[in-house]
C-alpha cells in the first residue's frame, strides 16, 4: 500500500550543485517526520520542493493518493512555515492569520473562532492587534505557525519552526505543537538541526547528509542504534574508535556518548586537557591514544586540565558501527 506522504528518488539541484540526492522516504496520515542534519544538507530543498516552490530534476512527490510532482503550489494543499518566516508587515498578527481563511471564503463567524484558536495556540491572543514589527522574533515566528496551521494543511511542512525561541518557550511551544498535531491528527514534516526536539516530535526521523538520506528510522532506532559514524557522531556519540584500535574485528568502529566513557579507572590512560562545567555535569576532554575523548563526569568531580586520568570504555555502553 502507498503512503500517505512519500518522497521516491527525489533529486534537484540548483545550476550543476546537486541539492538532494535520491531522496527516498514515507510517512503515514496523522504521523510527524523529523528532517534532521546539518546545515546545507539539503532540508529547506527538499521542504521546498514538497510545496512546489522548486522543480526536481527527477523523482516524484506523493501525498493523499496522488501523484503531485507537476501540481502548481496553490493546489497542493500543503502549508509551509518558513525558516525565514515572512509575514505581511502591514497586516496586523490577527489578520496574517485570517488571511488564508478570507482567501477561502471561510464565513465570518468560522474564521473569527479559528483564528483566535490558532492564536491562542501560540500564546499571542493579547496580542493580535500588533503589527509584526511591534513583535519579537519569537513571537513573529508564533504568527508565521499559526498562519498556517489555521488553514489545515494536508501536510504542513515547519522549516525550523522554533529556532527564534528561547529556551523555556521553545520547550513550551514543542509541547503545544504536538499537542495540537495530535488532537488535530496534521501530517507532518518538521525541519531542525536540534536532535532533541527531532526525537521529541518526530514518529520517523531522516537524518541527512549531503543531500542524501543517511538513515530513516524511529526516534530511538537512530538514537541507539545509529547506521554510521556520521549518524552517530550527529546524534552525540562523540567517542568513535576504530575496531582495529580496541583490538576488535566484529565491527568496523565503536561509538560511545560522553555520560558512557567511565572515568577515574579502567585500562587506558590520558591527560586532561579540557574540563567545561555544564551546570548538571562537567564535561572533560582527554588526551589519549585514540585521539580526543568527550567524557561526562559529575558537576563537582575534581578533575583539572593536565590530570592523568584513567578511563574504560565499555563495550556494553557503546554501539557498534558497521558503516
Ligand atoms: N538558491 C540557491 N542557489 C544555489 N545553491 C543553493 C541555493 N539554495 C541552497 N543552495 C545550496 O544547496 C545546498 C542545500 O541547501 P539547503 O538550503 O537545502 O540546506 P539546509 O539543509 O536547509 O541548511 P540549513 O540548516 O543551513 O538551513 C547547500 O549546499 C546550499 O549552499
Ligand atoms: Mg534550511
Amino acid at each position: 500500500m502507498s503512503a500517505f506522504f512519500a518522497l521516491e528518488s527525489l533529486t534537484l539541484h540548483y545550476g550543476k550543485t546537486l541539492a538532494v540526492d535520491a531522496l527516498s522516504l514515507r510517512l503515514e496520515e496523522g504521523n510527524t517526520l523529523a528532517l534532521l542534519g546539518p546545515s546545507g544538507c539539503g532540508k529547506t530543498t527538499t521542504m521546498r520542493a514538497v510545496a512546489g516552490l522548486l522543480k526536481p530534476s527527477s523523482g516524484r512527490v506523493h501525498l493523499a493518493g496522488r501523484d503531485i510532482t507537476a501540481l502548481a503550489a496553490n493546489k497542493r494543499e500543503v502549508g509551509l512555515v518558513f525558516q525565514s518566516y515572512a509575514l505581511f508587515p502591514h497586516l496586523s498578527a490577527w489578520d496574517n492569520v485570517a488571511f488564508g481563511l478570507q482567501l477561502r471564503g471561510v464565513g465570518a463567524a468560522e474564521l473569527k473562532q479559528r483564528v483566535s484558536e490558532a492564536l491562542a495556540m501560540v500564546g499571542l491572543s493579547e496580542l493580535a492587534a500588533r503589527m509584526p514589527r511591534e513583535l519579537s522574533g519569537g513571537q513573529q515566528q508564533r504568527v508565521a505557525l499559526a498562519r498556517t496551521v489555521v488553514v489545515r494543511p494536508r501536510l504542513l511542512l515547519l522549516d525550523e519552526p522554533l529556532s527564534n525561541l528561547d529556551t523555556r518557550l521553545r520547550l513550551e511551544m514543542r509541547s503545544e505543537l504536538k499537542r495540537l498535531q495530535r488532537q488535530l491528527n496534521i501530517t507532518m514534516v518538521v525541519v531542525t538541526h536540534d536532535q532533541l526536539e527531532a526525537l521529541a516530535l518526530a514518529d520517523t526521523v531522516a537524518v541527512m547528509h549531503a543531500g542524501q538520506l543517511a538513515q530513516l528510522g524511529t526516534p530511538q532506532q537512530v538514537y541507539t542504534q545509529p547506521a554510521s559514524e556520521f549518524v552517530a557522531r550527529f546524534m552525540g556519540m562523540d567517542n568513535v574508535v576504530a575496531a582495529s584500535a580496541l583490538g576488535l574485528s566484529s565491527a568496523k568502529a565503536f561509538a560511545w556518548r560522553p555520560n558512557a566513557v567511565v572515568l577515574g579507572r579502567g585500562q587506558h590512560q590520558g591527560t586532561v586537557i579540557g574540563a567545561s562545567y555544564l551546570g548538571d555535569a562537567m564535561e572533560l576532554l582527554i588526551d589519549s591514544i585514540f585521539g580526543p575523548i568527550k567524557a561526562q563526569a559529575a558537576a563537582d568531580a575534581a578533575w583539572r586540565v593536565g590530570q592523568q586520568i584513567a578511563f574504560d570504555l565499555p563495550l556494553e555502553r557503546g554501539v557498534a558501527l558497521q558503516a
